[in-house]
């Protein structure tokens, strides 16, 4: 294997982390999310880290891709400063999240799973957070956000962006704003 091989990984940093991780988990093929969690932390999970991964814990890359791509919490492209992830399970989906998502969507011209050009917002979507019992949930950046109106929704998340010290772009601004109209 070629990838991160000996002349790069004795001196970059993030292999010296996963490894020290890999060897705490005593290379066990079980420990494969807790591996991810940490590569997660350097940003996103790019192609030679995930080779890396699948390279030290003997697992075939098309397993090691198919639980990066399957939990939200991973991602394999740069995130923006602020993500916006929205609910689109059963119960978020009756409460009106997929309003939400759409006109966002729209708004933004990014689809879900994208970053905006200037790399400030990403927009995500998960299946169920499990609160459903707060539908429809969105959550931004840290903060969740639920137990109320699509509208109200909206709100917080404007306000919570607007507070931040990256304001959201104008079209979102403006959707958010007409969504209180309405
Ligand atoms: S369906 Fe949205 S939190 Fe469960």
């Amino acid at each position: 294997m070629d990838v991160l091989s000996t002349q790069n990984s004795g001196t970059d940093k993030r292999i010296q982390i996963l490894d020290a991780t890999i060897k705490r988990y005593q290379y066990q093929q079980d420990a494969l999310i807790e591996v991810l969690h940490k590569a997660q932390e350097f940003g996103y999970l790019e192609n030679d880290i995930l080779l890396y991964i699948a390279h030290s814990l003997k697992l075939p890359i098309s397993q090691v891709y198919g639980v990066a791509t399957f939990y939200h919490l991973f991602s394999l492209t740069p995130r923006g400063k602020h993500t916006c992830l929205v609910c689109t399970g059963t119960a978020c989906y009756f409460q009106g999240t997929q309003t939400i998502l759409a006109n966002i969507e729209k708004e933004t011209h990014i689809r879900a799973g994208e970053t905006t050009a200037d790399g400030k917002f990403s927009l995500q979507t998960a299946r169920c957070l499990g609160t459903c019992g707060i539908a429809p949930v969105v959550v931004l950046d840290n903060t969740v956000l639920g137990s109320g109106s699509p509208e109200l929704i909206c709100e917080r998340v404007t306000t919570l962006l607007t507070n931040s010290d990256c304001r959201p772009q104008a079209p979102v601004a403006a959707f958010l704003e007409q969504s209180l109209i309405n």
